[in-house]
């Protein structure tokens, strides 16, 4: 049996952002192999009309969740959701609810964040940096805890080119970005962020690094580790290949191409695309957790989810792969046959822009104004075309991350735990059976 599913089988576990797309594929994998654990306590905000309850039934009603029914047929049961804000002191939870949590709680999962790039500042180091030092200190009075696993990313430090399993001091302490947050207004914090973030592309991987100093010095004598996944896409495998649902990164990149509406991007073609399937994340971040709990590492281990180091990928290989999914199974309804174009000059990406994205898209509204219906497509390719900018960042650079803590991780598992625990790609019989094995059912998954 698997050392690490019977590990979790009697805890108490606590999953921050458990609405997201992370937090649903971890709470998923638990439930379905360790379906006798106690409790998930998920600390869950209303939000668009919905109570909670109403949230995380139409969670446990997805496609995502009728595997783990099977196993686990009262998964109702055992999933605790907690009214909580994280941009609030305390996350505005009830008292019982937090006495319940500081004394029950065997493991945290803090898997929630703001991954918006173009968060101000003040919002991501709200979610991203204080959110997580107020976790630390709930943390720190729970006297049956075991393991705090923290969600970074691998790109926190993306000023950087060779990365390793390290963190890296920020040139300003995050105490004293959290006290200037206090007393500087909205428009003086918007002004001074360029100068602040330095070097980092936005406030995001900025506040992630930020969220990694606070770990490190207010972690005291907990027992933590940190999680730094690459780009995460759809599942390669588990629940089934290919779930996603959301547009975020490369799945609207590539739902953008096969659709033809994304036909040009600012690329380094022979930049590594670093993009990590879902359930290989969340088979990292178990293992972490059991790792951690059970060997108690005499300091906070850091592990590296990537596979550029192991099996790159090229952003030109990608482009190649998406087009002959997008070949093999077309949209119903595409705007336009899909092509995928590289460009790494900023002048020649313009002059594309241009003519292979808004010129169509004006050509269209017009066309729609002449049949009687509201133009959509400019204001569409408007926003895509942001969306995709901040990614340039990305597309055009490669890093090499180090990854002996997740190799000294595989070595530790038994026989059995090794054998049903994907970690990275490198099992993938080639990286492009890694690629297609998740863009067809992406394209499935997101179909019309
Ligand atoms: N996805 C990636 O490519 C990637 C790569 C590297 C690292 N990561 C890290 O992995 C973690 C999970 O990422 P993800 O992709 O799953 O993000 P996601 O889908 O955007 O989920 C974010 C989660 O945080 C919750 N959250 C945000 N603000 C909150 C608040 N004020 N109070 C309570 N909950 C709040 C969200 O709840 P709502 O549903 O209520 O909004 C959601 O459950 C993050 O720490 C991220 O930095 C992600």
């Amino acid at each position: 049996m698997s050392m690490i599913a019977a590990f979790y089988g009697n805890k108490s576990i606590l999953i921050t952002g458990a609405t997201g797309f992370l937090g649903k594929v971890l709470m998923e994998k638990l439930l379905r192999t360790s379906p006798h654990l106690k409790v998930i306590y998920i600390l869950v905000r209303p939000k668009a009309g919905q109570t909670l309850q109403q949230r995380v039934f139409q969670i446990l009603d997805s496609k995502l969740f009728e595997k783990v029914k099977e196993s686990c047929p009262n998964v109702h049961e055992k999933i605790r959701p907690i009214s909580a804000d994280l941009d609030q002191r305390d996350f505005a939870m009830g008292k019982e609810d937090m006495q319940e949590l500081l004394a029950s709680t065997n493991i945290i999962f803090h898997c929630a964040a703001t991954v918006r790039f173009d968060a101000h500042l003040r919002n991501a180091v709200q979610l991203n940096v204080i959110a997580t030092q107020q976790l630390l200190v709930m943390a720190s009075q729970m006297p049956k805890l075991e393991a705090f696993i923290h969600f970074s990313t691998a790109f926190s430090n993306c000023n950087l080119n060779q990365i390793d399993e390290v963190i890296y001091p920020c040139p300003v302490e995050p105490r004293k970005i959290i006290d200037s947050m206090e007393w500087l207004d909205d428009t003086i914090i918007e002004e001074i962020t360029p100068k602040l973030i330095r070097d980092w592309p936005n406030t995001y991987t900025y506040t992630k690094a930020l969220g990694e100093m606070v770990i490190q010095q207010e972690g005291g004598n907990l027992n933590i580790a940190i999680i730094r996944p690459s780009i995460v896409g759809p599942s390669w495998q588990e629940p089934f290949p290919g779930w996603v649902d959301n547009l975020n990164g490369p799945s609207g990149m590539i739902i953008a191409t096969g659709k033809g509406f994304l036909r040009s991007i600012r690329a380094t073609p022979m930049a590594v695309a670093d993009l990590i399937p879902v359930d290989m994340v969340v088979n990292l971040t178990l293992a972490a957790g059991w790792y951690t709990a059970v060997h108690r590492p005499k300091s906070l281990l850091i592990y590296h989810s990537t596979t550029g180091g192991l099996n790159p990928c090229k952003w030109s290989e990608m482009g190649l792969q998406v087009l002959a999914s997008f070949k093999k199974i077309p949209f119903e309804k595409a705007f336009r046959r899909p092509n995928a174009n590289f460009t790494t000059n900023s002048l020649s990406a313009q002059y594309w822009n241009a003519v292979t994205h808004r010129a169509p898209a004006i050509v269209y509204d017009c066309y729609l104004v002449l049949t009687g219906r509201k133009p959509r497509m400019m204001k569409l390719m408007t926003r895509l075309l942001k969306t995709i900018s901040m990614l340039e960042y990305f597309t055009n650079r490669s890093w090499e991350w180090t990854s002996a803590n997740s190799e000294m991780l595989r070595s530790e598992m038994s026989p059995e735990d090794q054998r049903v625990t994907v970690l990275t790609t490198q099992a993938a019989r080639n990286r492009m059976d890694c690629i297609s094995r998740y863009c067809l059912p992406l394209r499935k998954s997101l179909a019309g």
